[in-house]
């Protein structure tokens, strides 16, 4: 066993070098890094999963991300919205289903149309459920106004992922116009922390043009944001998108995955008591990679209950698994496949990030 892991597993501060060399582990050790964070997940937030029902609302998207498959510009697509009746029965089938919680995704839109939309869909669900099916939006970048009415409308989470933490890296990622600026989304953060959102953010790992100390930046970032919840994973290539051409860049797809876990087990360790997402980017890469990611530290699961026939129209990356499964298959299928990992999942539970309530009884932002 290599003796500086063990050193550095004991620190009470990991910082950017040790992040790297972290990054860098290999076989045994990696695996010892693995165990560690499994230790401190079970022993900071328990061995539960929460889930997480994810409705990918709308395809329709007013950006132009140089990654990302449903990218404006991408005509392959078919571009849908769903009617809020097919919303209201994906809310209930999670809160029948003892969820208790969703996650509503959207391409980027910001029309009065889009955003009342929304504050409506909030309002029906929290009356249908009582209150009591507790809603994540992630859906962009928008106004502090649009902000406010929809965490006044019964929001509660916030998802806005910085996608990569280094300004000149997102500047190669994302066209050069002021619709894609890094200064803004880190604006757009702080603005929903301001709002009272449990906030969360996230990056790609293993993209072109990436090091492994742009990795360790990104999660100082996470620390130094003091962020409630994390969901990242790897980056996958997609053939209608700019990026596709610089592919053979890329680590190769099972060195993606082993980033990505290490980069779960590292942040685990480094903020014990956040929510950490097993991103269905590491199961479309590895079969066995949400499990992966649950062992090292991940304590969210997001199980697809966007109606099927729209899923083939949402793919943000390829092959996407289980864009064909019912959301009865995903679930009993997770369940079993948690349970195996040893953990149980947390149904009926809200599972707020423990980091959000110490913080907001320890000091009023
Ligand atoms: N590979 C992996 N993740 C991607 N995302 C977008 N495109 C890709 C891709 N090609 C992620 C972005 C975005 C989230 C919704 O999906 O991080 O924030
Ligand atoms: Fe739109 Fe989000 Fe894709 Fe960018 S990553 S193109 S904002 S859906």
């Amino acid at each position: 066993m290599n003796p500086s892991v063990e050193n550095i597993l004991q620190k009470e501060y990991i910082d950017k070098e040790d992040i790297q060399f972290l990054l860098s582990l290999e076989n045994a050790d990696s695996e010892r890094l693995f165990h560690h964070a499994h230790e401190v997940k079970t022993a900071q937030v328990g061995n539960k999963v929460f889930f997480r029902g994810l409705i990918e609302y709308s395809n329709i998207c007013t950006k132009n991300c140089y990654y990302c498959g449903i990218r404006m510009d991408n005509g392959r697509y078919q571009r849908y919205t769903l009617s809020d009746d097919e919303v209201m029965e994906a809310a209930r089938y999670a809160y029948e289903h003892n969820f208790a919680s969703i996650v509503i995704q959207s391409g980027e839109q910001s029309s009065k149309s889009f955003t009342s939309a929304i504050g409506n869909l909030l309002r029906k669900i929290h009356a249908e459920t009582g209150g009591k099916l507790h809603i994540t939006l992630s859906l962009g970048e928008q106004t502090e106004e649009t902000y406010k009415r929809w965490y006044e409308a019964g929001a509660h989470r916030y998802l806005l992922r910085i996608e990569v933490s280094n300004p000149s890296l997102y500047l190669k990622l994302h066209p050069g116009d002021n619709r894609h600026t890094h200064k803004a989304r880190l604006e757009a953060l702080s603005l929903l922390r301001k709002t009272g959102y449990q906030v969360g953010t996230g990056v790609m790992i293993g993209l072109p043009f990436q090091t492994t100390a742009d990795l360790a930046d990104d999660l100082c970032f996470f620390r130094d944001l003091d962020i409630d919840m994390v969901g990242m994973g790897p980056y996958i290539e997609h053939e209608d998108t700019p990026l596709w051409e610089y592919r053979n860049l890329l680590p190769s797809v099972a060195g993606r995955v082993d980033l990505s876990i290490k980069m779960v087990a590292i942040l685990r360790i480094i903020m014990p008591d956040i929510n950490i997402a097993a991103t269905t980017a590491m199961q479309t890469l590895d079969p066995k990679g949400r499990e992966k990611a649950i062992f090292a530290g991940a304590n969210v699961i997001m199980p697809n209950l966007t109606p099927v026939q729209y899923r083939d129209n949402y793919l943000l990356y390829q092959n996407k698994p289980n864009v064909k499964d019912q959301p009865d298959e995903t679930r009993k299928s997770l369940e079993k496949n948690i349970r195996a990992a040893g953990d149980e999942i947390g149904y009926g539970e809200w599972g707020d990030s423990r980091h959000f309530g110490k913080r907001i009884t320890n000091d009023e932002f």
